[in-house]
Order: structure tokens, then C-alpha cells, then sequence
């Protein structure tokens, strides 16, 4: 089974990972099962990077993001290293391209967290070792993988399961949406107006779930949308680069917070998901936040797993 799923993930090899819909479900689904293998039996992977190097471009915070990833290089028998924007010469104005092409030299992957998703792929361009996307202001895959990895856990199938993202249609809420319409599970998004999914992203699941048959909905009432689901989810409400609209944002969320309240909509034996870091009282009640039916921790944990599985399979040689 494993060695099936590892010859499917050989489409990353070598590849850019910078949004889930450049592969196929089969690729994703592959990847969240060697994910799993790699949870469960950490020493049969240990050295499968030896001696490799990543380097991991931050332009914005992160705790889970940069500690998973050096973590997931050393458990493969690899090293990473952090390079901040604030101590690179990208920090005062060199390009991103000629930045790509210089770690190019030096390294084997680079993975980075970065503002516009243009920047991200003109990095990729210049580059020629695989580039991951830790964050941009449209995707977030590495977070959905994780995800759809907990959900794989939990359930133990994607089909027949309902993910309801509540909250703002932001770059968590983007993959989210991709990679649970790519896994065939029922997905519903409820945003307040004006704060829906790019539309161009929404065409693209609509697409993909008429082929794989995962029901899609955009309900703007939370105390609806919920009804039925299996996984609630949510994310802050003021992403990084958006702390000047925090006031406003604080006012138009406020009915979407997910507290006991709304939880009991849903099915009964419901989990709650976040991508951390979360501001107990706002998005999420501190109770629910903290409650039995939060799964946060394994989500997070499983970031790092998921993240092995992309490494492995985009840069071994
Ligand atoms: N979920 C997530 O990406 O966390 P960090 O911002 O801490 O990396
Ligand atoms: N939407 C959030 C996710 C943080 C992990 C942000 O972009 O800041």
C-alpha cells in the first residue's frame, strides 16, 4: 500500500509545492497516506535526506510553520536552515529572482512565507530546486495537508464527511476548500459579506467538485451552515498584513465567532479545527477552543508530519 503511495507522490519530485490544485487527488491523497506512515514509523525514513539542505525564507511570523519544518529536515537525516527577510539583503530591495537563483547554488529546496502569491511564484521560476509554499496571502497547501491528515485520522475517509470552514474566506479558507473538494468531502463556507473566497479560487473548487462529486456550498448564515457537520473550522479574522482593518473586522465577525452555542448545531459527536495561532474569545470561544472537541493540537503536530511527506517526495533523490 505505502509503496503504491510513495511511486504516486513522485509527481512532487523535484517539483514546486506552492498550491494543491497543480496535483491530482490521487497525488494528495497519496501524500496524507505517506503522511501517516511517517507518523506512525518515524525510523523507516530516518536519512531518506541525508545531508540535504532547506532553506526557509520568512517575511512574515511563524511559530508552527518554521519549527515543524527544521524539525521534519532533521527527523530525515537533512538540516534547514532560517533565513529571515529582516537579515537578507531581500529585507533592502534584492530581487526575489536573483535571491531564488543564488540558494539555488547553495541549497536543495526553499521553502517560503511570503505576502503576495506572485512573489512566490516568480521565486519559483528563478529557482531551480523545489519551492513550498509555507504562506502566501492567497494559499496555505502545507496547513490543508495537515488538516485533511487530522480528518484522515479521525474519520478514516473523506467521502461522506462535512468540513464547514466559518470565518473569513482568507488563504487558510482557500486550500482548506481545494483540498477538501479534492478528497471528495462535503464543503461548506460561511463568510460574512465581504469577506467571501477569491472568486477565482471558488471557480476552481466548483470545478473540481463536479468531478469528484463533493458537495460545495457558500451559506452565509453559521448557525446553517453547520448543520450536519462532522469538522468546524475556523482561523483569525485579521490575517498577517491586514492589522489596520482589525477594528472593522473585529465588529463583521463578531456572529461568526464558533462557541458552544454554534457547536451545538452540528452533528453531535462534531470537532473543532484551527490552524493556530487562535485568540481565544474572538474566532473561537475559549471553551470550545479548549473543550473536547478541539483537535487544534493534532493538527498542529500533524504539520510536521504532513510536511515530511512533502519533502520526501520533492526532494529525494
Ligand atoms: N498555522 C500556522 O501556519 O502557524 P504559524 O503561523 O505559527 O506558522
Ligand atoms: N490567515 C492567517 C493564517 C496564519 C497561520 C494569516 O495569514 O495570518
Amino acid at each position: 500500500m505505502i509503496t503504491t503511495d510513495i511511486q504516486k507522490t513522485q509527481a512532487l519530485k523535484g517539483k514546486d509545492l506552492l498550491k494543491l490544485v497543480d496535483y491530482t487527488p490521487e497525488t494528495i491523497e497519496a501524500l496524507i497516506h505517506l503522511a501517516d506512515d511517517m507518523k506512525k514509523n518515524r525510523e523507516k525514513y530516518f536519512d531518506a535526506l541525508k545531508g540535504q539542505l532547506l532553506g526557509m525564507i520568512f517575511e512574515k511570523h511563524s511559530t508552527r510553520t518554521r519549527v515543524s519544518f527544521e524539525a521534519a529536515m532533521i527527523q530525515l537525516g537533512g538540516h534547514a536552515m532560517f533565513l529571515s527577510s529582516n537579515d537578507m539583503q531581500i529585507g533592502r530591495g534584492e530581487t526575489i529572482e536573483d535571491t531564488g537563483k543564488v540558494l539555488s547554488g547553495y541549497l536543495d529546496g526553499i521553502m517560503i512565507r511570503t505576502h503576495s502569491h506572485s512573489r512566490i511564484e516568480a521565486l519559483a521560476e528563478a529557482a531551480n530546486i523545489p519551492v513550498i509554499n509555507g504562506l502566501t496571502d492567497l494559499y496555505h497547501p502545507c496547513q490543508a495537508l495537515a488538516d485533511l491528515l487530522t480528518i484522515y485520522e479521525i474519520k478514516g475517509e473523506f467521502k461522506g464527511t462535512k468540513l464547514v470552514y466559518v470565518g473569513d474566506g482568507n488563504n487558510v479558507a482557500h486550500s482548506l476548500m481545494i483540498g477538501a473538494v479534492m478528497m471528495g468531502m462535503d464543503f461548506t463556507l460561511s463568510t460574512p459579506a465581504g469577506y467571501e473566497a477569491a472568486t477565482q479560487i471558488v471557480e476552481i473548487a466548483k470545478e473540481i467538485s463536479s468531478q469528484t462529486g463533493a458537495k460545495l456550498e457558500f451559506v452565509e448564515n453559521p448557525q446553517e451552515a453547520v448543520q450536519g457537520a462532522d469538522f468546524i473550522y475556523t482561523d483569525v479574522w485579521t490575517s498577517m498584513g491586514q492589522e489596520e482593518e482589525a477594528e472593522a473586522r473585529l465588529k463583521d465577525f463578531a456572529p461568526y465567532q464558533v462557541n458552544e452555542q454554534l457547536l451545538s448545531f452540528a452533528n453531535p459527536d462534531c470537532k473543532f479545527m484551527h490552524c493556530l495561532p487562535a485568540h481565544r474569545d474572538e474566532e473561537v470561544s475559549a471553551g470550545v477552543m479548549d473543550g473536547d472537541a478541539s483537535v487544534v493540537f493534532q493538527q498542529a503536530e500533524n504539520r510536521m508530519h504532513a510536511q515530511k511527506a512533502v519533502l520526501y517526495s520533492a526532494m529525494k533523490k
